[in-house]
């Protein structure tokens, strides 16, 4: 009987908790006191992530696939395969008391969906997709063994449009996008806020070999977090994603204005002729005069 009294008065405590945050415009989800886990946090956006957790006062796992290639200070370093199922088991036997986790890792093959290398195509998914989920799956009772709790996915403004030369990684950020989506609503009744963020090019080692504007991964990563304290669902971290977000509605026509080159594939077009700034552009077919804020993404 004591033990259920106790339980009712937890939950009317929480609850006065969170009605006074609302009431004085406070964020709910605090950063300072945290712990937090980040794939891929060796280099990168991750790395940064892991930096300004750490800045912000989170105690930080910086997971890496070699954690002695994590040279920050004050976080503490842990083996994250996110593709291998028994790494991240063993990751979250070790973390155990995760109340953010940053899903950041990633890869980029190039590969198109129909003439790539098949393996390369699972790559990414077994990174983008699968890897992202097992962590998840694996954090989720300790995630949810907290008050407040959050996730954030990295994704991409190419998980809202597709470039034949990237079409897998597109393809994985993609399904990353409809995980994401699934996942909030699975585990919002743990009071577990699963959030994404959309991001064009950052200067970072994954388009390096990519000429074109970029973002500074230090300044999305301020971006990432604040829109963690702001509890924010989607993250939208810069023009050209929000370029692209705005084109959804427009369906096919907007986003792929390159078929309007095409007799017949957009309703009521003709043949005519490319659009002035069509073109490849670092291996990217686009239609830059829509995406100018977009360039190509990474
Ligand atoms: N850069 C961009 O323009 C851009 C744009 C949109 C979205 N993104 C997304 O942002 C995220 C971070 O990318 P980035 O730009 O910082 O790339 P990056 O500099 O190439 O870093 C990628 C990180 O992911 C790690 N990683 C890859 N596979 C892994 C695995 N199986 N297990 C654990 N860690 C793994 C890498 O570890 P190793 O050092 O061991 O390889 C590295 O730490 C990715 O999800 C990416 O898709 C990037």
């Amino acid at each position: 009987m004591l033990t259920v009294w106790m339980a009712r008065a937890v939950v009317i405590l929480n609850l006065a908790h969170m009605r006074e945050n609302m009431l004085r415009g406070r964020n709910v989800m605090d950063i300072t006191g945290r712990t937090a886990l980040v794939t891929g946090a060796n280099r990168g956006l991750g790395r940064h992530l892991a930096q300004q957790l750490r800045d912000r006062g989170a105690k930080v796992y910086a997971g890496a696939r070699n954690p002695q290639s994590v040279d920050l200070e004050g976080v503490t370093p842990i083996a994250l395969d996110i593709t291998d199922p028994t790494s991240v088991a063993t990751a979250a036997d070790a973390a155990g008391d995760v109340s953010i986790l940053i899903n950041n890792a990633g890869i980029s093959t190039g590969t198109s969906l129909l003439t790539g290398d098949l393996a390369n195509i699972r790559r990414e998914f077994d990174t983008g997709f699968f890897g992202t989920l097992s962590v998840i799956r694996a954090f989720a009772p300790q995630l949810g063994a907290h008050e407040g709790s959050a996730v954030l996915n990295i994704l991409s403004g190419l998980s809202w449009i597709s470039f034949p030369q990237a079409g897998a990684y597109c393809a994985a950020k993609s399904a990353e996008w409809s995980l994401t989506n699934a996942l909030r609503l699975e585990l919002a009744p743990q009071g577990t806020r699963v959030s994404a963020l959309h991001v064009g090019y950052m200067d970072t080692d994954l388009v390096r070999r990519i000429e074109a504007p970029k973002a500074d991964p230090a300044d999305i990563a301020r971006i990432a977090l604040d829109g963690i304290e702001a509890d924010s669902y989607e993250i939208i971290a810069d023009e050209p994603a929000r370029a692209v977000l705005a084109r959804l509605s427009g369906g096919v026509a907007a986003l792929y204005p390159q078929l309007r080159a095409l007799p017949g594939f957009l309703p009521g077009q003709g043949a005519s002729k490319p659009e002035s700034g069509s073109g490849l552009v670092s291996g990217l077919l686009v239609a830059e005069d829509s995406f100018d804020d977009f360039g190509v993404l990474g």
